[in-house]
């Protein structure tokens, strides 16, 4: 079977990232006879200043196309005032949207040589392994109505959350399937005490439980007292499911709980594909980072960690997956540092294509 990649590097430091993570694609094709046929093509604020959208139609039916997509970052300040419907952020939405990636996929690791950069205390994050699920194609980021619109001399600003029993019921599945292969755990939150959505939610995710998968351990709590819990003692978690919004808020805080937001990969997956493969889209949890673009400060082990869940979820690489995996660990307790892991204790100063070089040193060592 032939493996088909579509790199969108997009804005800011995304293609400074991806330009390490395409030096591994290249090294897995040289030394792991692992071929990717890879296609690159253009999306968020670089799609627009070529296109005119965020987002082309022809750039979207070839992601409809291709085993995965692989995406650095979208968005800046250079865009900030385009009109909503053309802003950098909707390219990426569209994606998620039409290719229905309704399970987000983000892992919070604490790599053990990173425990002394969360701003929690080593006890607390070291070992720390957690997976949030986070719905990706529905609730307030997608509900209708929504708009600004005139009311009593003022205006309105709407947006709906709204969930169907389906789309609970699906991401609720890929959690417990994740959990089984994990810790047996799964913690859904939700505001039951105050939203429909949430009382809905945790019924489903309830019955979805109770009727085929009454093996894993199940809980349920508030989402705001989950972000709490998150800091309080995170490894109190296995797997989250949550609903977009409180997914996209929840995974930025498990995101410090590992020293870095550069640190954090994502998958967002959907309904299998002819092939058998999931639709999938692969990204780093941060942004396109304008405070650093274009000055080779970036941390490309996000999107490098994101190229690893490919190789797992994707293409069935899943001991390839764990060398890349390895060789970021390594190079990290090495001591190999970019600009944002650098406010602890020493360590060795490393630029973007400095990291890579490490990472890809540290593969060639692994064989
Ligand atoms: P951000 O993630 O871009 O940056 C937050 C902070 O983390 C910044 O100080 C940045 O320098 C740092 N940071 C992020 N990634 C890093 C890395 N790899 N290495 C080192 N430091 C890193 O979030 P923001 O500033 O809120 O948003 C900036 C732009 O990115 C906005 O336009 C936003 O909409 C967009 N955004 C895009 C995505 C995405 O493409 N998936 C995700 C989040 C934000
Ligand atoms: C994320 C980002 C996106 C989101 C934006 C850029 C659309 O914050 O992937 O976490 O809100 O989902
Ligand atoms: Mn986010």
């Amino acid at each position: 079977m032939t493996n088909t990649l579509l790199i969108l590097p997009g804005d800011g430091i995304g293609p400074e990232v991806m330009a390490e993570v395409t030096r591994i694609i290249d090294w897995f094709g040289d030394k792991r006879g692992l071929a990717f046929d890879v296609t690159e093509d253009l999306v968020g604020g670089a799609a627009y200043d070529v296109h005119g959208v965020p987002l082309s139609d022809a750039t979207m039916a070839k992601a409809q196309e291709v085993d995965a997509v692989l995406l650095g970052a979208v968005g800046g300040p250079k865009y900030d005032d385009l009109d909503f419907s053309v802003k950098p952020e909707r390219g990426l939405l569209r994606l998620r949207k039409e290719m229905d990636l309704y399970a987000n996929l983000r892992p919070a690791q604490c790599f053990d040589a990173l425990a002394d950069f969360s701003s929690l205390k080593r006890d607390v994050v070291s070992g720390l392994d957690i997976m949030i699920v986070r719905e990706l194609t529905s609730g307030i980021y997608f509900g209708e109505p929504r708009g600004i619109i005139e009311e009593g001399g003022q205006r309105v600003g709407i947006n709906t959350q709204r969930y169907t029993e389906a789309e609970i019921d699906r991401v609720a599945r890929s959690a417990f399937e994740l959990a089984r292969k994990r810790g047996n755990k799964v913690c859904s939150m939700e505001k039951a005490n105050v939203m429909e959505s949430g009382i809905l939610w945790r019924e489903v995710v309830q019955r979805v439980h109770d009727a085929d998968y009454p093996d894993v351990e199940l809980s349920h709590m508030y989402a705001d007292a989950g972000g709490m819990q998150l800091c309080r003692w995170p490894k109190q978690f296995d797997v989250i499911v949550t609903d977009n919004l409180f997914g996209d808020l929840l995974s930025d805080v498990a995101a410090m709980l590992t020293g870095s937001l550069g640190m954090l990969p994502s998958a967002s997956l959907g309904a299998p594909m002819e092939n058998g493969r999931p639709k999938a889209l692969y990204e780093p949890v941060h942004g396109s980072a304008p405070d650093i673009a274009g000055q080779g400060k970036a941390n490309p082990c996000a999107c490098v960690l994101s190229f690893a869940m490919a190789l797992r979820y994707s293409f069935d690489q899943g001991e390839e997956a764990t060398r890349l995996e390895q060789a970021v660990e390594k190079v990290l307790a090495d001591g190999v540092r970019t600009a944002d892991l650098m406010q602890a204790e020493g360590g060795t100063p490393a630029t973007t294509a400095q990291m890579g070089d490490a990472i890809l040193a540290a593969l060639d060592a692994s064989l």
